[in-house]
């Protein structure tokens, strides 16, 4: 028992090296690439970020415009992937539609790729990036029964995935400035955290040298869970089952009870311990996109109570527990229209070009070794077998 350090959950443990994201959790700090989230938020598009996320420099105005019409000429799916949509019930989770669909594009993409040469590397994360919003709107317009739209990559990333979402061929549609910035923002804010449990996932799976795409589906499975990336869909469902404000008080109790498994979705995270600098921003989106769009959403107004009172609680104060990055962006998704069992998809698509980051720093380090976790065994002693089934 004495050989390994017993670190449950990986509180304390570092499982890699990574030039990739940089969080002090005490101070509410995360940089991309050494560049502070509030910038890259304000100044950034989410193209730019992904080129910086997976070259480690800001791209040039000529780099970027290549970038972007690399990505863009990708975004297209095999047209045999569509039948994959079919086989499920029009009532499944787009999350459970979207983590299938991505591990059957392993299938699209495995012999001609050579996961030692990193062009083949970077041609996988180009084309992961760039499907994602289709295969994401794909699950949406199949939910609701709509024709799938395919992709213009004459609009922005951001701008294509809307109307992919929300076109229909009968009718004409215009992406909404607003609402297609508050989106490119969602998907910056959402874009990297280093070593969190999908981003671990992905590292686990993809050191066996799996196929990308598959580690890529491990990583949307990880997300799913509410402690995760399924906490903006729990949030806006916990948002509208309390309703009002006057019914604040009775959450926040059974938030404190320790016999009752309620905890405030949206509040603390493992690694801050201070305001989490993703939820300050969404939280200035949120109100910039609920002035423009000139929506008067009764959430909101319980949002800000339920953030006011929990931030003077004692409970949540000694706990270090603030409001994180998902409080808010389902409040922004909601009043968009996008309806919350497509918060995590959204999560998920951002969140893409983080895992082929940290995929690809991974596989180009020649110490790589597989992921091999140890454990402290304590089951039964050796002892000997005698069958107790008649032969
Ligand atoms: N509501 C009520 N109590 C809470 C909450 C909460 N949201 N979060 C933590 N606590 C309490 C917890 O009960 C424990 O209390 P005690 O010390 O008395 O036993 C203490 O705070 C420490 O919590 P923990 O579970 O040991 O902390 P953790 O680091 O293992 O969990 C967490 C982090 C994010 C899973 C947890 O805070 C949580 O479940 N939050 C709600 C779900 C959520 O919003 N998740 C999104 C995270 S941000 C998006 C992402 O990056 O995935």
């Amino acid at each position: 028992h004495g050989y390994f350090t017993y670190d449950p959950g990986f509180m304390a443990t570092a499982s890699c090296q990574s030039e990739i994201t940089y969080i002090d959790g005490d101070l509410g700090i995360l940089l991309y690439r050494g560049y502070p989230i509030d910038q890259l938020a304000k100044d950034a598009n989410y193209l730019e970020v992904c080129y910086l996320l997976l070259y480690g420099e800001a791209p040039t105005a000529k780099q970027f415009e290549e970038f972007q019409r690399l990505i863009m000429r990708h975004t297209m799916v095999h047209e045999q992937l569509s039948s994959f949509f079919k086989g499920y019930r029009r009532d499944a989770h787009p999350m459970a539609i979207v983590c299938g669909v991505i591990a059957g594009l392993s299938a699209f993409y495995h012999d001609p790729m050579d996961i030692t040469d990193q062009s083949h590397r970077e041609t996988a994360a180009h084309r992961m990036i760039a499907k994602l919003p289709t295969i994401a709107a794909m699950a949406y317009k199949y939910s609701v029964g709509q024709p799938f739209v395919y992709p213009r990559n004459d609009l922005s990333y951001a701008g294509n995935f809307l109307q992919m979402m929300f076109a229909i061929p009968c009718e004409d549609y215009k992406v909404n400035p607003i609402v297609e910035r508050a989106m490119d923002r969602i998907f910056t804010l959402h874009a990297d955290h280093e070593q969190n449990a999908s981003t671990s996932t992905v590292r686990l799976a993809g050191s066996s040298g799996a196929n990308p795409f598959a580690c890529i589906a491990a990583g949307i499975a990880s997300l799913w869970g509410p402690a995760h990336g399924g906490a903006n869909e729990a949030c806006l469902t916990m948002l509208e089952e309390i309703g009002s404000v006057d019914r604040i008080p009775e959450f926040i109790a059974r938030a404190k009870d320790k016999d009752d498994p309620f905890r405030l979705m949206g509040f603390g995270h493992r690694v801050y311990k201070n305001f989490d600098p993703r939820a300050t921003v969404m939280r200035d989106t949120c109100h910039e996109v609920l002035d423009d769009l000139k929506i008067e959403d009764p959430l909101l107004d319980v949002a800000m109570e339920l953030e006011r009172i929990a931030l003077s609680d004692p409970y949540f104060v000694e706990r270090k527990l603030y409001p994180n990055v998902d409080f808010y962006s389902g409040i922004v998704l909601k009043a968009v229209g996008i309806p919350s069992s497509m918060f995590t998809v959204i999560f998920a698509l951002s969140r893409t070009v983080g895992w082929m980051s940290h995929w690809n720093e991974m596989m180009s380090d020649s110490k790589q070794k597989i992921g091999r976790p140890r454990q402290l065994y304590t089951g039964a002693p050796e002892r000997e077998f005698r069958t107790q089934v008649k032969k």
